[in-house]
């Protein structure tokens, strides 16, 4: 068994801002965090899937440092449009993956227990949407085909679908049919991961599972119509785990970052339990 947890869209903002003048970033990450070191059994690594800091800046790095730091597992760091590859990069020596590739992009290759991690860096360097470009396309192709035999995950920061809220279609990864050409050729891809739109979605490309993980800050309004504004709420933080046995393969569980009431036991009168509930 291979528990992996995914948080994304962490925006993170120098220490006393906050994001949009309304989003507590750093605290709701904090929280994040908390809630992760709190899980039991712990996962084997945490994956952040991108946006780590708000608009890039060196300050939200020291601070992304500071918090992501408290996780007692290890920590595989993506980048997002929000984030400044280079700057991300220096900011976390020593993170696993980070010393491979070139200095500007964060792309590797590592594995975690049953499990290979194939993380790509599909940010633009002041751009919203995200592309790979061929060179990065073909090492995902040169990579994949390197080891056929285990399972693995492709995580990239934008999403290489469409999902019907618009204006974040706009912004998504704009060499998507590139990725689903790639992924369609190789079995043993399990599930590609991303962050960027805020809220929980699942999709397919190139035959294989898309899951896009909710923020665990704020999240995209779900709108479907048209011309459906820009904007942001604050539903319920959560991310996601991804849970990888021999029987079953990758299954995704969705968790709150916040507690909710109970537990009850589904009792069906005085001590007597509800059978099959
Ligand atoms: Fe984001
Ligand atoms: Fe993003």
């Amino acid at each position: 068994m291979t528990l992996i947890a995914q948080i994304t869209d962490l925006h993170l903002k120098p220490r006393g801002l906050a994001c949009y003048r309304v989003s507590e970033t750093n605290m709701l990450a904090e929280r994040a965090v908390e809630a992760l070191c709190a899980l039991d059994p712990a996962p084997d690594a945490v994956v952040v899937t991108g946006d780590i800091a708000d608009q890039g800046d060196p300050r939200e790095y020291v601070v992304a440092r500071e918090i992501l730091s408290r996780l007692p597992m290890p920590v595989y760091l993506l980048s997002g449009n929000h984030d400044h590859s280079a700057q991300l990069k220096e900011a976390f020596p020593g993170y696993p993956g980070l010393d491979q590739g070139p200095a500007d992009r964060l792309r590797y290759a590592v594995t975690i227990g049953d499990v290979r991690l194939v993380a790509l860096d599909s940010s633009v360097p002041g751009a919203g949407h995200g592309e790979l470009g061929p060179e990065q396309l073909a090492w995902l192709d040169e990579t994949l085909a390197a080891k056929p035999d285990i399972a693995t995950i492709v995580a990239v920061h934008h999403p290489p679908v469409l999902t019907g809220i618009h204006h974040m279609d706009a912004i998504n990864l704009r060499d998507g049919a590139a990725v689903a050409d790639i992924v369609a050729k190789h079995a043993h891809v399990e599930r590609i991961i991303c962050g960027h739109d805020h809220r929980g979605i699942v999709a397919t490309c190139g035959g294989k599972v898309v899951t896009i993980a909710p923020g665990v800050a704020h999240q995209v309004v779900l709108a479907l119509k048209d011309d459906a504004p820009a904007q942001f709420n604050f539903e319920p933080p959560a991310y996601y785990l991804h849970h990888w046995s021999a029987e079953a393969g990758l299954v995704t569980h969705t968790a709150y970052v916040e507690k909710a009431d109970g537990p009850y036991p589904f009792w069906a009168g005085e001590g007597v339990a509800w059978p099959g509930y």
